[in-house]
């Protein structure tokens, strides 16, 4: 057996697993996804989005890229909000980074890696803008933590300035904008604490996040579940 058919023999016992479990759960899911998250996240192996939060398909819409970023000319993410704000009336938004972004390393080196260093380029810009603060680190790995964190807010902000978002605010709609952050090291979430759910509250909220990242000197737990 090569490797690529191992993937279908595991695809057919899990199928086999899900309808043991319930019976109907194919048949369900077949006539329409009802989730209720739209997870934007890193496409980074290591972070899965349903198997982390413990969620089964149909349960979380997710768009993922390199280094979990929303930019105001990408069509693919921008039509991802859209579909699942306007269409599948989605009312929790999370941007989740991660910990140990390898995105976010490679934007902190500059290295030359090809035509991602366009994309890339986007994650310097948010460094740039904090070149004070990072000025003041001398640890790579804790710069790298902070620009994980810095990215995340940043995201959080350009998600409420899309025109989807600040369409439904605007027509009243309940909407939150999360920033969360995972933990290779432990498997666990953590929240940033900069949930945004009003046109008007971006700015504070955004602003208050980032002066937290700013007090934050050392590097990450790796080992604490807490
Ligand atoms: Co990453």
């Amino acid at each position: 057996m090569n490797e690529l058919s191992v993937l279908f023999k595991n695809n057919r016992e899990w199928s086999d697993q899900m309808t043991r479990m319930n019976g109907n759960f194919f048949t369900k899911l077949a006539n329409q996804q009802r989730p209720k998250y739209l997870w934007i996240g890193c496409s980074d192996s290591r972070v899965p989005a349903n198997e982390l939060v413990g969620l089964l398909p149909g349960e979380v819409f997710v768009h993922r890229n390199v280094a979990n970023m929303v930019i105001h000319t990408d069509f693919n993410c921008l039509s991802v909000i859209q579909y699942a704000v306007e269409v599948l009336k989605i009312k929790d938004i999370i941007v989740c980074g991660h910990y140990g972004c390898g995105g976010v390393h490679e934007a902190i080196e500059n290295s030359s890696q090809g035509l991602i260093n366009n994309w890339l380029r986007h994650l310097r810009d948010i460094k740039f803008t904090h070149d004070a603060f990072f000025d003041t680190i001398s640890d790579p790995e804790v710069r790298n933590d902070r620009l994980c964190e810095l990215n995340i807010i940043k995201q959080v902000k350009n998600i409420c300035r899309t025109t989807t978002v600040e369409m439904a605010w605007k027509e009243g709609v309940p909407l939150t904008v999360h920033g969360w952050i995972y933990n290779i090291h432990n498997g666990l979430l953590q929240d940033l604490d900069v949930s945004v759910n009003s046109l008007d509250s971006i700015k504070s909220v955004t602003d208050r996040a980032v002066g937290q990242v700013y007090q934050r000197k050392d590097k990450i737990e790796v080992c604490s579940a807490a």
